[in-house]
């Protein structure tokens, strides 16, 4: 079966995590990722976080699926040389240097459009135009700058990050959807453009519900869903919410049998309010099925904390499992807290391709996230990491170099 992007060519100027997300997703789609890699070290996750001495990093394998990999030193003559005939011969340039690395390299975007008019320059940046567009930002200082930090944790204890990588995979996602749509626009137009996301902006999209509240809360000085609401503690920005539903309908995570050891046996519960008779009667509270202090959504909201307390009374006697199996006889909305190792285990998982266990010749097997985006005429076959520099003779052959040419680059050390 064909892939939707066969024939695209990718030149992966990527590193780090946040680029090389994005170039993995379009290589799952079929299109051939060219990764471009310092000579002699490569990408620096290669080493970073490894767990097997000498071996690429699970940190790299993850990240850097289906595609190959080539070695070039782009700051020397011939280097650059190279560097000009990828350009010519590829669709896509993606970088996520620090701002102002590729013009520094000599690669403006005018110097690129002159060598490819056709070509598409993406860029992930840690911020866009403005004060801070010079910095350099790593996934946390993203999610500190784009609101989610500030709107996440208990609104008793500081600012809280996410183990979600929502800055640099979430920004890799949305750089993504910028590349195949500019490819969409050049078949009207002919033409390259550039597509930038600032890491910030990714985050914040992300975080679109909290600049609602933010309105909300100027408007009405309240919100009613929110845990504050009770005791009406607001201040003037969106206060952390804890584990509150951020939709209409209110939430809480409850713990499950087992919780004074097992980190994860809790629930998350939805109080739906369509459900709301299937809770009470499942709790022991069928009173409050009519009690006017209960009986509607907007009387429970100053009560919410007390109607978890109840439910928590009930979910404490179960493990989160059979949990899930109770609530769900009655639709009511919930999940079991899944540790990473439940995850990695799970078998309905692996049977999507989800979670998948990839072959690599230096460390044997490993698991990995494989493409959570499913497209039924192209699927995707997860194939292991490029070792570093391991198809930079085939790759310089395709673009015309002879093994002579090749050999004196790498006597040059270019290659
Ligand atoms: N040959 C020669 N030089 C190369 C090269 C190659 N193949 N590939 C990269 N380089 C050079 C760059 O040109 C740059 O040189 P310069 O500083 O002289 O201009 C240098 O390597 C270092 O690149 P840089 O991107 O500055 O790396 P860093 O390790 O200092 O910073 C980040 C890392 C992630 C902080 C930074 O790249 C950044 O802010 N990126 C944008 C935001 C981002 O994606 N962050 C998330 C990362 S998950």
């Amino acid at each position: 079966m064909g892939k939707a992007l066969e024939g695209v060519r990718i030149l992966d100027f990527t590193h780090v995590q946040s680029g090389p997300t994005c170039t993995q997703l379009l290589a799952w789609f079929g299109a051939d990722v060219i990764k471009v890699e310092r000579a002699g070290e490569g990408d620096a996750t290669r080493g970073q976080l490894r767990d097997i001495a000498g071996v690429d990093s699970l940190y790299f394998t993850m990240l850097n699926h289906n595609k190959r990999s080539m070695t070039l030193d782009t700051k020397r003559p011939d280097g650059k040389k190279v560097l000009e005939t990828l350009i010519r011969q590829c669709d896509v340039l993606v970088e996520n240097f620090a701002p102002g690395a590729l013009d520094r390299m000599g690669f403006s975007w005018e110097r690129i459009q002159e060598l490819n008019p056709r070509m598409i320059v993406a860029s992930v940046k840690g911020f866009g135009p403005g004060p801070y567009e010079h910095c350099k930002v790593y996934e946390n200082v993203a999610q500190c700058t784009g609101g989610a930090a500030a709107t996440t944790g208990f609104d008793d204890g500081p600012p809280m990050v996410s183990g979600a990588q929502i800055g640099d995979s979430g920004s890799g996602l949305h750089l993504a959807l910028g590349i195949v749509t500019a490819l969409y626009q050049r078949n009207t137009t002919g033409r390259g453009q550039r597509v930038l996301t600032a890491m910030q902006d990714a985050v914040l999209n992300l975080c679109r519900v909290k600049l609602r509240d933010q309105q909300r809360l100027e408007r009405n000085g309240v919100m009613e869903e929110y845990p504050q609401f009770a005791e009406g503690r607001f201040g003037e920005s969106v206060p952390r919410a804890g584990n509150a539903s951020g939709g209409g309908q209110p939430g809480w995570i409850l713990k499950c049998k087992g919780w004074e050891s097992d980190p994860n046996a809790y629930i998350y519960f939805i109080a739906q309010a369509q459900v709301w008779p299937s809770v009470c009667k499942l709790i022991g509270r069928e009173e409050w099925i009519l009690d006017p202090d209960y009986a509607t959504p907007k009387a429970r909201l100053p009560r919410l904390m007390a109607i978890f307390a109840a439910v928590e009374e009930w979910s404490t006697t179960l493990t989160k499992f059979e949990a899930m199996d109770i609530l769900n006889k009655y639709d009511i909305p919930c999940g079991p807290i899944l540790s990473m190792k439940e995850i990695a285990e799970d078998p309905s998982l692996r049977a999507t391709g989800t979670i998948v266990e990839v072959d690599h010749p230096e460390r044997g097997s490993y698991l990995t996230v494989g493409n959570p985006i499913k497209l039924s005429d192209s699927p995707t076959e997860v194939r292991r990491s490029p070792l570093l520099g391991e198809h930079t003779d085939e790759l310089l052959s395709e673009l015309g170099y002879s093994p002579e040419q090749i050999a004196m680059l790498r006597e040059e050390r270019v290659i």
